[in-house]
């Protein structure tokens, strides 16, 4: 039961395993108080504005779901009954399709499929008419535990990394929320210079400008919350004008994405452009070796080397890793550095002490996140 004060919404961000910390400060910069971290999300109350200032800020989580109902069945009698006290009318519009995502364990329904299909004849017919032919869907997550049913209305829609401005996807791009959760776990600001010299289609750089900009990330997409019959345009038009108001419009920091490859210097290029960041972001054709330290401030190198299934052999990988330490030893005293690896041993390599700083999963795949401060050089005696 909810304090009779406490915000009307109870909201899961998901998130990707390991980013936790990260979103539950986003929301709490939000001024969303009471974040409780579970694996793999920040459960958190929120006003209807909050609602949607999260999905529009949040650079770390993957979606915003919200509780609609919440009660026990084990047969599918039951269910149907329950679930027909729920407020389907707020979420689904008259033109929409209802879809159910299930899962079940160690309950007595357990057959996800009929689950679901039963879901969406009460849900479906709620709207009273009978089925769409629209394309537009509202999604549901159901989660079914010990009997226990649980189900919750996407209010994001497509996953929030899909910021709306990809367009080449280059060879091997990092997800839009693990870039922005790299630069957060840095604490970069963008008030220090960032390099990152094996830029790939620029996620990275693209998710530092939208950063250092004062750009919400989601400022180019709609939101599925936008389609609800509980939809509040006056809240939205304000949360929109307060991210219109927070936006910067240069930089005074440089933010250089390079790469060695022409096709990927292009894909960084056309997305910063899609991205509305171009201006704040130089992009150009080098090599790692060619890497030179930006004027006398000290910043970031942040980048996401290629991983060892994707290279071309093991060899050609360990001597771009120790070029990459080279590199940082030669040019960047003073500055930070911090890779995302798949491969703990190989980038070790690089010969710098590094720390982990997060560690999450990638496309499928276990990845770290490691920084380092390259140290000044003692003075020759
Ligand atoms: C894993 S991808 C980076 C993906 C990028 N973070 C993105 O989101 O699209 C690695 C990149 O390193 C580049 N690369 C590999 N060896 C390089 C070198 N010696 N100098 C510069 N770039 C290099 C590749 O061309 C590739 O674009």
């Amino acid at each position: 039961m909810a304090a009779p004060h406490s915000p009307k919404h109870r909201c899961l961000a998901v998130c990707a395993p390991g980013l936790e910390e990260l979103t539950a400060g986003e929301l709490a910069g939000l001024g969303i108080g009471f974040g409780r971290r579970i694996a793999g999300g920040v459960i958190f109350r929120a006003s209807t504005r909050q609602l949607y200032a999260a999905n529009l800020w949040s650079r770390t989580a993957t979606r915003v779901l919200v509780r609609v109902g919440s009660f026990q069945a084990t047969t599918f009698a039951s269910l149907e009954e329950r679930a027909r006290e729920i407020e389907w009318h707020n979420w689904i519009g008259s033109d929409a399709v209802p879809t159910f995502r299930v899962s079940a364990t160690k309950s007595r329904l357990y057959h996800t499929g009929a689950i679901a299909e039963r879901l969406e004849r009460v849900a479906g017919g709620s709207r009273g008419g009978g089925v769409s032919e629209s394309d537009r869907t509202q999604g549901f997550v159901v989660r079914v535990n010990h009997d226990k049913v649980t189900i919750s209305v996407n209010s994001s829609g497509a996953p929030l990394y899909q910021r709306g401005w990809r367009g080449p996807q280059g060879k091997a791009p990092v997800r839009e929320t693990l870039a922005a959760a790299m630069l957060l776990a840095a604490g970069w600001d963008g008030t220090q210079p960032l390099v990152d010299p094996m830029c790939g289609s620029g996620t990275i750089p693209i998710e530092a400008a939208l950063i250092a900009r004062g750009l919400a990330p989601g400022w180019q997409r709609s939101f599925a919350f936008g389609d609800w019959p509980s939809f509040e345009p006056g809240t939205w038009a304000s949360v929109a004008a307060d991210a219109a108001k927070a936006a910067r419009p240069g930089l005074e920091v440089p933010i250089l994405a390079s790469d060695r490859d022409a096709g990927a210097v292009d894909a960084t290029a056309i997305n910063a452009e899609r991205a509305g960041v171009v201006d704040s972001i130089s992009v150009l054709r080098r090599s790692l070796s060619e890497v030179h330290r930006p004027g006398v401030e000290p910043g970031w190198l942040i980048t996401n080397p290629p991983y060892g299934k994707r290279a071309s052999g093991a060899t050609d990988l360990r001597n771009l890793y120790a070029r990459l330490g080279q590199v940082a030893k030669r040019e960047l005293e003073g500055w930070s550095v911090g890779l995302l690896v798949a491969d703990r041993n190989l980038a070790g390599h690089a010969g710098l002490p590094f720390e982990e700083r997060l560690h999450t999963t990638n496309g499928g795949l276990d990845v770290c996140f490691l920084t380092t401060k390259i140290r000044r050089s003692p003075p020759a005696a």
